[in-house]
């Protein structure tokens, strides 16, 4: 399988990158924050419960979205080429368990895609698209919490990829297109050599 991890800070681009890979590759997309606004909109008690550790911009506990990938990687196993991972492992807690479903169906994380912009133009984008989508945590200051989530527990899971040589860091500025091509020339690349 081509299990590829969409890896970076919030409004890197990994939801829109998804979109357009998934579409090339014929991945299965697993978005675990599309999931779970999935699961508030439908007014379930586990959405219920979450809304308002997402509305905060906190990280929602790991047993939580751990159960949402295993359910997904059991649903899906053997029938799609792979999956894209967005916005998931989050936590090192998270990626080993990742590992863990991915070698019981006997398969691995491929490639790690480290979507790399700046502070400012993740604010930028963010709010930008509050006034386009009218996400909840797409304000300054919730905008503010997700960073700092992320850089306080998500960015050392890279280093956690990199010791495993699969961590590749992509310049996420530019045109949307330009970005598309930086991802598949690393895909390509890996596809070539396996
Ligand atoms: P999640 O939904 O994963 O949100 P996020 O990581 O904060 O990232 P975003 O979806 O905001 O950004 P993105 O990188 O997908 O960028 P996008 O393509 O949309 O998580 C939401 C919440 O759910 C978390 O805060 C947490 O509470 C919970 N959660 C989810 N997963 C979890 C986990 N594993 N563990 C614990 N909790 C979890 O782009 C952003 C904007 O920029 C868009 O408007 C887009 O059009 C625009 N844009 C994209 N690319 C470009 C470009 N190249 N140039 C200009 N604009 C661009
Ligand atoms: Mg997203």
């Amino acid at each position: 399988m081509l299990n590829i991890v969409l890896f970076g800070p919030p409004g890197s681009g990994k939801g829109t990158q998804a979109e357009k890979l998934l579409e090339k590759y014929g991945l299965k997309h697993l978005s675990t924050g599309d999931v779970l606004r999935a699961e508030k909109a439908s007014g379930s008690d586990l959405g219920n419960r979450m809304a308002e550790i997402m509305a905060a911009g906190l990280l929602v506990p790991d047993e939580i979205v751990n159960e949402i990938v295993k359910n997904r990687i059991d649903e899906f196993a053997g029938k799609v080429p792979g999956f894209i991972f967005d916005g998931f492992p989050r936590t090192n807690e998270q990626a080993l368990t990742l590992d863990g479903y991915l070698k019981f169906v006997g398969s691995s994380v491929t490639l790690t895609l480290f979507l790399d912009v700046p502070k400012d133009e993740l604010v930028r984008r963010l709010l930008q698209r509050a006034i386009e989508k009218g996400r909840v945590d797409d304000t300054a200051e919730v905008i503010e919490a997700r960073v700092v989530e992320y850089n306080t527990k998500t960015l050392a899971v890279a280093e956690l990829y990199k010791a495993q040589g699969k961590l590749h860091v992509v310049d996420g500025m530019g045109e949307l297109d330009e970005v598309f091509g930086r991802l598949t020339a690393i895909i390509d690349n890996a596809l070539a050599t396996a």
